[in-house]
């Protein structure tokens, strides 16, 4: 029987990880600059903690959660995204105590039960970013730049940033009501499940993937029309901050995002290289979804990159090189590979990247080896080496060789090895 990976979730090979690695090391950089700290929460929450964050009527919620019942019955869920997570334990360990306003962030995996397709899987990575505490229009801006700051940082500068505004409760009922008297008017065009969104979350029509359902849309009210004086005056200083910081980005009022907690900025980053999965990272603010779980009133903003989707578009230097040893040790014979095997731990704990076969093997074999793992240097030890205290460094790329003395093993091989190849 040989198993094979669970359809959407993938493993990510050797020579993938220098990407993700550098994606996330970019990251953690960028955000440090900027403040943020970075905060671990579980891959499991109760299920119900999605349904109110996310909302019930929801893609995510209705169709694409994991959900499981431990031993004793709870409802749990493996988690869809991390910013209900994020929130809740916020309220839980109370770190409005610590500092009012907190910058976080967080990396690793999410599951959604979705159709995979390229630059869409069931287990997905999210490099998830929040601002709790600040209602004010700067920190949409700054958010918004330091996002495309990161993927300028990346060499991605082709990417669009969609703006929008969504109100608050205040304007969204009204826009509500025009909605859904616009789609009523469609009833019998739209797709089942957008005929009862139509009624319990009108706004969710904008997520249908369905093309008769598209093209009603398209024509749809815009929420900008609805903003209330508060809610309109955010999201032009919103847009001239952006300006300020020298930010490109397209207003684009059908941008609903597919999650229920969004009011006033939202935004969506999206390429034209990847197909229909083309956002790769999407947020906005959230000023409601603290007090509804039972949190102090306090307003957030925050967004999640696709980490998949950035690995893509990087994928031109995706295959990168592995970095071979420094040095490969090439003993011949019982006594020589008994002194390697010392050296090689103690080369490795004085920071020299250092590999050997632990077979007994001839030189052509290991000098095989030493190519194939992309070695720089090979010491080569045989009886008379060893007889002679001297063992001989051959360079991989120049070809040249040279004799050390045995005696000051590592301190040799540490000269040696900042020489240039
Ligand atoms: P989201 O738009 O659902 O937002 O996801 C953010 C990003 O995750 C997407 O733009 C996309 O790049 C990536 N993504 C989503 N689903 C998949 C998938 N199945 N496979 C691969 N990549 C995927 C959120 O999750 C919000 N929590 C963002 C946020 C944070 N809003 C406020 N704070």
């Amino acid at each position: 029987m040989q198993y094979k990976a669970v359809k959407g979730f993938k493993d990510i090979l050797p020579y993938q990880v220098g990407t993700w690695n550098r994606i996330e090391s970019e990251a953690k950089r960028i955000f440090e600059l900027f403040g943020f700290n970075e905060i671990r929460i579980p891959v499991i929450e109760k299920a119900e903690l999605f349904a109110r964050g996310i909302g019930q009527d929801t893609d995510i919620v209705s169709k694409e959660m994991y959900t499981l019942k431990d031993r004793k019955g709870n409802f749990l869920a493996m988690r869809p995204e991390a910013t209900a997570s994020v929130i809740r334990a916020y309220i839980e360990h109370k770190l409005y105590n610590v500092y009012q306003v907190q910058k976080l962030f967080t990396i690793g995996p999410m599951f959604r039960y979705e159709r995979p397709q390229k630059g869409r899987r069931r287990q997905f990575h999210q490099i998830n970013v929040e601002i709790i505490g600040d209602p004010g229009p700067r920190s949409d801006s700054e958010l918004i730049a330091m996002i495309m700051y990161f993927f300028s940082s990346l060499g991605l500068n082709d990417l669009i940033l969609n703006v929008n505004s969504l109100g608050c409760l205040k304007c969204r009922g009204p826009f509500r009501t025009e909605l859904k008297g616009y789609l009523k008017r469609y009833f019998s065009h739209l797709c089942p499940d957008c005929q009862i969104r139509m009624e319990t979350n009108p706004l969710r029509v904008f997520d249908c993937k369905v093309e008769t359902c598209n093209q009603i849309i398209k024509d749809a009210p815009s929420m900008l029309d609805f903003l209330c004086n508060d809610c309109a005056n955010h999201f032009d200083s919103v847009r001239l901050y952006l300006k300020q910081l020298g930010v490109n980005f397209v207003v684009n009022s059908h941008l609903m995002r597919g999650l229920d907690y969004y009011t006033r900025t939202t935004f969506e980053v999206q390429t034209k290289e990847l197909g229909a999965q083309n956002a790769v990272a999407g947020g906005g603010r959230y000023d409601n979804l603290m007090k509804e779980f039972g949190g102090p009133d306090t307003p957030a903003i925050g967004f999640a990159i696709g980490v998949e989707r950035v690995v893509e578009l990087l994928e031109e230097n995706a295959v990168q090189k592995e970095e071979g040893p420094d040095i490969f040790l090439a003993p011949l014979g019982k006594e020589a590979e008994d002194k390697a095997f010392i050296w090689l731990q103690e080369l490795r704990k004085s920071g020299l990247k250092c590999e050997m076969e632990y077979r007994s093997l001839g030189l052509k074999t290991q000098m095989r080896h030493a190519d194939r793992l992309k070695a720089r240097k090979v010491l080569i030890v045989g009886d008379d080496e060893l007889i002679k205290g001297k063992g001989i460094v051959r360079d991989m790329i120049s070809k040249e060789q040279i004799e050390i003395p045995l005696n000051n093993i590592v301190d040799e091989l540490i000269r040696v090895n900042s020489l240039n190849s």
